[in-house]
């Protein structure tokens, strides 16, 4: 390993509060966050540098791919990135770019499925259990193989907020400890 620790990126689109969990667990977990990706100006931008980490707001695939390079990425981690990921970026770092996606996948995942719209679809099916998925990117959205999942019951008044609090509350659980354990193993 080039590096004592290795070096992620996470890329992040919104309020950051998965990237703030990922910041303070970067040492403990075995990971450096050596560069925070965004889309567009959000809250996630002030985290990283506040953290002094790193930052490139773009859109342009080609610079984002050099920068990965440039800092030496050895893994890349969408955490509520609202963008889909170029194919040709897919195949490059194959099994090396990972989501996390608040559901227990296969079920309620793919185009529109993000936010607040995933619970919403959890209880109008009349599931009893949900969740949260890390998985691997691939072309094909929400797809890819899937690494690691945490349930959460579903509780009789729940509603989509409520259920998407416990589910968040799992995701930054399951995300950081996934990250050490891709991290070991490779
Ligand atoms: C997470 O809940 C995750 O499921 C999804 O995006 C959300 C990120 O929210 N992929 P935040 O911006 O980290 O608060």
């Amino acid at each position: 390993m080039p590096y004592p620790l290795s070096h992620i990126a996470v890329f992040a689109s919104g309020t950051g509060t998965t990237l703030q969990t990922l910041i303070d667990q970067q040492t403990q977990c075995g990971y450096r966050i050596a560069l925070v990706v965004t889309n567009r100006p959000c809250p996630s931008l002030q985290r990283a540098e506040q953290a002094d980490i790193p930052t490139l707001l773009s859109t342009d695939w080609t610079d984002i791919d050099h920068a990965l390079q440039q800092h030496h990425i050895q893994l890349v981690v969408l955490a509520g990135f609202l963008a889909i990921i170029p194919e040709w970026i897919c195949t490059k770092w194959d099994k090396r770019i990972i989501n996390i996606h608040p559901s227990l996948l296969p079920k309620h995942g793919g185009k529109g499925m993000y936010g607040i719209h995933v619970q919403e679809a959890v209880l109008a099916a009349g599931d009893t259990v949900a969740g949260c998925t890390v998985h691997y990117v691939s072309a094909a959205i929400d797809g890819g193989s899937i690494i690691a999942q945490a349930q959460v019951e579903v509780l009789p008044n729940d509603t989509p907020e409520s259920l998407s609090a416990r589910v968040q509350q799992q995701e930054k659980r399951l995300l950081p400890r996934t990250i050490a354990e891709i991290i070991q193993n490779s």
